[in-house]
Order: structure tokens, then sequence, then C-alpha cells
């Protein structure tokens, strides 16, 4: 079975259940300031889980594109990936544990389906901790569909508990599902969610009911939600007896190419193919993000754009290892976006920004490699002789800053010569050049709690500025990237030139008039033909006949977006643009805040 087919049935199967099938969102979430990255298909939905009522319904089916970084060292094994496609059904405060775990396992095992040897299925559910009592339930509905006693695992929270996406928001108890790969068991405690690789996690099935404050606790939502989520690469790689994702269809021309380009690589096979696994991996993902349809990432050196040039650097530094010449980074790139462009259409559309930008980052880090490099040997031998074993967060940053090098990647250098380096040190040279250079922009790593109305009432200012361009400007300033902190709106449009003083200043002279005229924001749901047909801007693609949300704000704007927003634009305060400048070709920012 492809990927192909399996998105198809997923989607198809969940649809006979009573399903809306809904597009995916965007991999860079748009107003939500507690992540970098679309992380799992329930980030776009979590107004949803929150009790807000979707315009599709209460039973949906979607494909989500999803970025994590955080198992970026385990990418090289067989499963990790940092870029994946996560399938997902999702009850909004309908069905729960008994359909939900029903369906998996008829999805699973039926050989209309799947057709997976039930014999080979395992699960986990959630041992229970604090006010949350161990999931008796889900044990017993496991048990009546003919899982034995020993293949339910009840285990703690760090193993089957899911969320929030990022500091606060919707999680609950889980129940997941693996395979045995039949390989032998590492040791008498092997077991699902060990990481040797015997057993694959491909699906979860969280049981949404607790939203999880900004001051750490656990409250009960308004409704008790299903988010599932089913991993593509993994489910496709055990459906066709693959020992690793990297030879599923998805990955195998890219891993024939790296193949080819390998000069040189060293004699340890282990070494190898960790390294091409890596290249693989990391310039999927990074033609994933820089072809995303709101698109607006490009390397760089905060936040998300920090995450994307980590991963081109890093895949740079694993192609020399192998002895990949120049200019591979666009080569791969070609065939990530050939592969995958009848799913993810964004990825053609925006394939000359994707190879652009990875020809442009390459090139630049060639530069200073070597050089860095070489700094970096002498310094570790330095400190070798001298018996220690600690780089210094100065060194660090000088590693950073002047050859290009993250943070990440010094640390992976150094341990590889069984060095530390200083972390703490490194974010205080970091933080003082930061003040020093007076960087308008903020890295929101995280800590961010509830600025939910700082961001609310921004992003209707992102709206009202949006079609103040088109009447300043003309209808060509259209909207290419938004991004939103509690602090500050960036929107990037269409236009070929530097605007004008006069423009900028009549600009904000219709947003703050619009926002004195104290408009009502009212939301209805169309289908998007139908939101079309009134003149909304629809910017992003949406299935023929999908429902979705249309804000108004007045006789102003309209806008097929999916919220929130103010409830009326007398609440906003002042509007203020601090910056315009090019973003990139045809294509000017906006910084703005609201006074
Ligand atoms: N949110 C859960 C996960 O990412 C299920 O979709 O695993």
């Amino acid at each position: 079975m492809t990927a192909d087919t399996l998105r198809q049935k997923y989607l198809s199967f969940f649809a006979s259940k009573g399903h809306a099938v809904i597009s995916g969102a965007s991999l860079i979430p748009e107003n939500d300031p507690t992540v970098l990255f679309t992380t799992a298909g329930m980030h776009p939905l979590v107004p949803y889980l929150l009790g807000e009522p979707h315009p599709a319904g209460k039973r949906l089916t979607d494909v989500q594109k999803c970025v994590r970084t955080g198992d970026i060292e385990a990418v090289g094994d067989a499963a990790h990936l940092t870029f994946f496609e996560m399938l997902g059904n999702w009850s909004l405060g309908d069905y729960f544990k008994k359909e939900a775990i029903a369906w998996s396992y008829e999805f699973l095992t039926s050989p209309q389906y799947l057709g997976f040897d039930p014999a080979r299925l395992s699960v986990s559910v959630f041992q229970g901790e604090g006010n949350v009592p161990r999931d008796e339930e889900s044990i017993a509905i496991w048990k009546s569909l003919g899982i034995p006693a020993e293949r339910i695992h009840a285990l703690p929270k760090e193993d089957n508990w899911w969320g929030p996406a990022g500091q606060t928001g919707p999680c609950g108890p889980d129940t997941e599902m693996f395979i045995d790969t039949l390989k032998p068991a590492c040791g008498p405690a092997c077991r699902p969610g060990c990481h040797c690789g015997k057993y694959i996690e491909i699906w979860n099935d969280v049981f949404m009911q607790y939203n999880k404050t900004a001051d750490g606790r656990y409250e009960p939502l308004k409704q008790a939600n299903v988010d599932t989520g089913m991993g593509v690469e993994r489910t496709i790689c055990m459906l066709q007896g693959r020992a690793s994702v990297f030879e599923t269809e998805l990955f195998a021309p890219l891993m024939a190419r790296i193949a080819e380009l390998s000069t040189t690589p060293p004699a340890d096979v282990a070494t190898v193919q960790r390294a091409q696994r890596i290249i693989a991996d990391h310039l999927r993902t990074a033609t994933f993000i820089l072809g995303d349809q709101r698109g607006g990432v490009k390397p760089g050196n905060l936040g998300a754009n920090y995450v994307l040039r980590r991963l081109i650097r890093r895949a740079v530094r694993y192609a020399k290892l192998l002895g990949i010449g120049p200019g591979f980074a666009r080569a791969l790139a070609e065939i990530v976006v050939a592969n995958y462009r009848h799913v993810y259409p964004e990825l053609q559309e925006k394939s000359e920004t994707i190879f652009n930008e990875l020809a442009i980052e390459e090139e630049r880090f060639e530069k200073t490699l070597v050089s860095g490099q070489k700094e970096f040997d002498k310094i570790s031998t330095a400190l070798k002789t001298h018996g220690q074993t600690q780089l210094s967060g100065r060194t660090a940053f000088k590693l950073y800053d002047t050859y290009g090098f993250p943070l990440e990647m010094t640390e992976e250098l150094a341990s590889e010569q069984g060095l530390t380096v200083d972390r703490a040190g490194f974010d205080e040279a970091f933080k003082k050049h930061q003040e020093l250079s007076k960087q308008g922009d903020k890295n929101f790593k995280g800590g961010l709690a509830d600025h939910g109305d700082a961001t609310t009432r921004l992003h209707t200012a992102t709206h009202l500025l949006h079609k103040a361009l088109q009447i300043v400007l003309g209808p060509h300033a259209q909207q290419k990237g938004s991004n939103i902190t509690p602090e500050r709106l960036r929107f990037d449009f269409t236009h070929g030139e530097k605007m004008t003083p006069e423009q900028l200043a009549e600009v904000e002279r219709i947003v703050n008039e619009q926002i004195g005229r104290n408009l009502t924001i009212t939301l209805e749901t169309m289908t998007i033909e139908e939101a079309r047909a009134q003149g909304a801007t629809a910017l992003f693609a949406a299935k023929y006949g999908e429902q979705v949300k249309v804000y108004t704000a007045g006789d102003f704007s309209k806008e097929v977006c999916g919220g929130p927003h103010t409830k009326t634009t007398g609440e906003l305060g002042k509007f203020k643009i601090q910056k315009e400048e090019s973003s990139s070709a045809g294509v000017r920012r906006i910084r703005a805040v609201l006074e």
C-alpha cells in the first residue's frame, strides 16, 4: 500500500463514519505565539477543542503536515522524522472512547482497509496520576475487541498523555497503538514505548478532556473530545514490511540520489546510513517549510527561521562527511517537490523560492564552514591538551556569530570530541549581543502563557491592514504571510517597490479610521464557493464545497479566516506602523503595533 492509497482510505473510512473531510492547515501557525510550527493535527483545531463550533461539524477528518524538532537527535534511526504527515479523526464533544477505539481497531485490522494481523497489535493506556485515574474504560474496550491483557500496557504520563501543543491548551490521556516488527526483544523489559525499535507506534487516540492553564492546572474542558493521529510514513513502512521509513516510496528516490552523490563515504556503514537519512529528512523538512502555503519563513537567526537554518546547515555538514559536493540542497529539493506536488501543490507553486533559498543558504554556510571547522578543531585540541571538558559560551557564540554554526551543531561537534558546551554562557553572550544590536524582533521560544487577547486584537488589525493596503496600493497587494506575537503584527504582501511615506501614512489613517468607526465583526459559516461569490478574500486553498468561516468587519473587510477576532474594531486601540521593508523579491513587509 502506498502513502497515496493510505491517505485516501483513511479519509474515506472516516467519511463513512460521518466525518467531514477538511483541508489540512499551514505548517506555520498564524496566531499562536506559543509554538513555531504546526506540531500535530490538533494544533490548528485548538479553538474547536475548547468549545467553539467548527463550521464543518463535530466529526472531522484530515491529513496534516507537521514539523517537530524535539526528537531531532533521534533522526537517523528507522522511524524518527522532523517532518511527517498525520492522519486524524476528530470528535468535538461528540463520540468518545468506545467509538474512537473500535474504529481504530476496525481500520487497522479490517482486510478492506489496512488488514494488519491483530496478533501484531499492542496498545498502551494511561496508568493514572493525581486526580486522573487509570484508564480502565480503554482497557475494557481493547479487551472486548480481542486484545489480550498481556498486550495492553498501562504506562505513566510521559508515555500516555498528550498535549498541550504549546504551553497551555487542550490535553488528556491517550491510548497508543503499536505494530510489532517481529524483531527479537532487546531484553526482558522490552515493551511498546521501548526505544529499541521492536514496537513501532503508528497511531494515537487522545481523549482531550482537560485544559492546561497558564499556572499549570488541569481543568476539565467544556466538552470531551477525541484527537487521533496516525503517522503516514511509519504506517506505510509497517504495511510494506520495510526496515525503515527511508525505504518507502516517500524517500526512496531521495535516498537513491543521496547515495549517488556520496563520493567519499566513510568506511563505517552505520555512520553513512545515519548521515544519509539525516540529509534526506532535513532537506525534506526544509522544502516543506519553504514551500508552505502561508510562506514567510526564510533561514535566519530567530524562532522558526532559526529552526530552518539549523536543518539546512546540519544537512550541509553531513553532506560534507559523505563527500557530497555543492549545489546538492537544491538538487534534493527538486526530488522532494516532484515526489509530493500531486498531494501538496503549494510545493510546485513555491518551487522557485524553495530552490533559491536553499541554494543561497547552502552557499552562505559553505563560505564559513571550512574556516569554522578549523577554528573549532583548534579550540577543541587546545581544551583537551589542558584537560578541560567544556567549551565556553563565548566560544560557542563566536562560532555562531562569525561562522554561522547553530549552537546545537557546536554541541554535536563538541560531544563527538567528548566535550560539553556552556549553554548558559552562550545564552548570556547571545543576549548581550542582541541588546547591543537593539534587535527589535523577539525570540518567543516559550514561556508565553495566555496572550490571547493581545494576539486577537492584532489579528483583527491585520485584516484591516490588508484591506487598507489594497485601497492605497491596488488589488495586487495581497497577503503573502502573517506572523503575530503578543507585541506586534508582521504582514507580508505583494508589492514591487518601497512604499512612500505618504502611502504609509494613508494606510495608517484608514486603519485608524475603521477602528474609530467601531465596526461590528460578524462571523458566518458558508461554503468556500459562497464566500468567494460574496467577494471574501480567501487566501488558502479549500476543498470544493468545504464549509469555511467568514469574518466581516462592518462594510470594510471580508475574509475567509479561522479566527479568532475581536467583537468590534473599537477594541483595537491606536494602530501604528513601525517599519516597512523588503521581505523578498516583489514582497514587502510591514511591522505594526497597537498602542
Ligand atoms: N495529538 C496527538 C499526537 O500528535 C494525536 O493526534 O500524537
